[in-house]
């Protein structure tokens, strides 16, 4: 028997497919879209995540679970004609899953560099251009990409993940201008900080994980704030959203005085603060 009807379902009849399911900001993402009344796709390598996140999920509709790896775009095309075929449209595409690196820039290994572009950037803009022509031809839809704050910034240790951050900015956007007028709508996200297992899943220079949590994670956003934001700004149709906490600042500090955000980088840095 289904589940009964919710009294409130700004995102019934829709289909939303979130990348980067399986855990953090995708795991809330999918619980909050369900609760809103849509028919979600969880993407992620872990099916087993993936079950255990749609299991969580309380909403009319149970969600669809298709495993898939952002480093295989043979396997996107399929993917988006799977979602096609079981649902017959495709509403939202959220391209949510991203690696994060804690390596300096001159020790990170070429190929420790190109693994966190290759889900970061290549990922999000392969299966952005293997579900286009779906929202095309409805002429209707949103693509969201959750960039972040380091989409603007370069902090240490993070210079391959800022680098495909600040290129999905460039890519997204100039999509924006080209699709725009034909109905479907693009949103970039940039949260600061967020409470998730971003650090432990985060690459070394050697390409291990750090598995640790850091200060910073640590002390971020619930998830839940995220979804909630990604979801009004689907709904409001906003080109780009920021989400966090006071973190935030560094990013309009480096657009209307660059000179004194890097001052007081160099001085955080130097004293050990990041
Ligand atoms: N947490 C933060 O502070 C923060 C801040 C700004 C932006 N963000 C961004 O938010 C997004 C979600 O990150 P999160 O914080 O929720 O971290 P997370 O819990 O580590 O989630 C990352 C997700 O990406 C998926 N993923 C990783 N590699 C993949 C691959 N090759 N193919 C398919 N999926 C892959 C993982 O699923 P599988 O392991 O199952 O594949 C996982 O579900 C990322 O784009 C991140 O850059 C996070």
């Amino acid at each position: 028997m289904g589940r009964p009807p919710m009294r409130h379902a700004p995102f019934a009849g829709q289909v939303v497919w979130i990348t980067g399911a399986s855990s953090g900001i995708g795991e809330a993402l999918a619980r909050a879209a369900t609760e809103a009344g849509a028919q979600v796709v969880l993407s992620g390598r872990r099916a087993g995540e993936l079950t255990r996140v749609a299991a969580s999920c309380a909403g009319r509709l149970e969600p669809f679970v298709l495993p898939l790896d952002l480093t295989r775009p043979q396997d996107f095309a399929p993917a988006a004609a799977a979602v096609q075929t079981r649902f017959g449209s495709i509403d939202v595409l959220v391209n949510n899953a991203g690696v994060g690196q804690r390596a300096l820039a001159q020790e990170t290994l070429p190929a420790v560099e190109r693994a966190i572009m290759e889900v970061n950037y290549f990922g999000a803009i392969g299966l952005t251009k293997a579900v286009l022509p779906i929202l095309l031809a409805q002429r209707s839809g949103s693509i969201v990409a959750i960039s972040s704050v380091m989409g603007y910034i370069g902090t240490p240790r993070r210079a391959a993940y800022a680098a495909s951050k600040h290129a999905l900015h460039g890519w997204f956007d100039s999509l924006r201008s080209e699709i725009g007028p034909q109905g479907v709508h693009v949103c970039l996200v940039c949260p600061g900080y967020v409470r998730t297992a971003l650090s432990h899943h985060a690459l070394t220079a050697e390409g291990t994980a750090h598995a640790r949590l850091d200060r910073g994670q640590a002390r971020g956003i619930a998830p839940e704030r995220v979804a909630t934001a990604v979801l009004h700004a689907v709904a409001r149709r906003r080109d780009e959203i920021h989400v966090g906490g006071p973190e935030l600042w560094a990013v309009r500090l480096k657009r209307h005085a660059p000179r004194l955000w890097h001052w007081l980088l160099r001085r955080a840095v130097r004293s050990g603060r990041i």
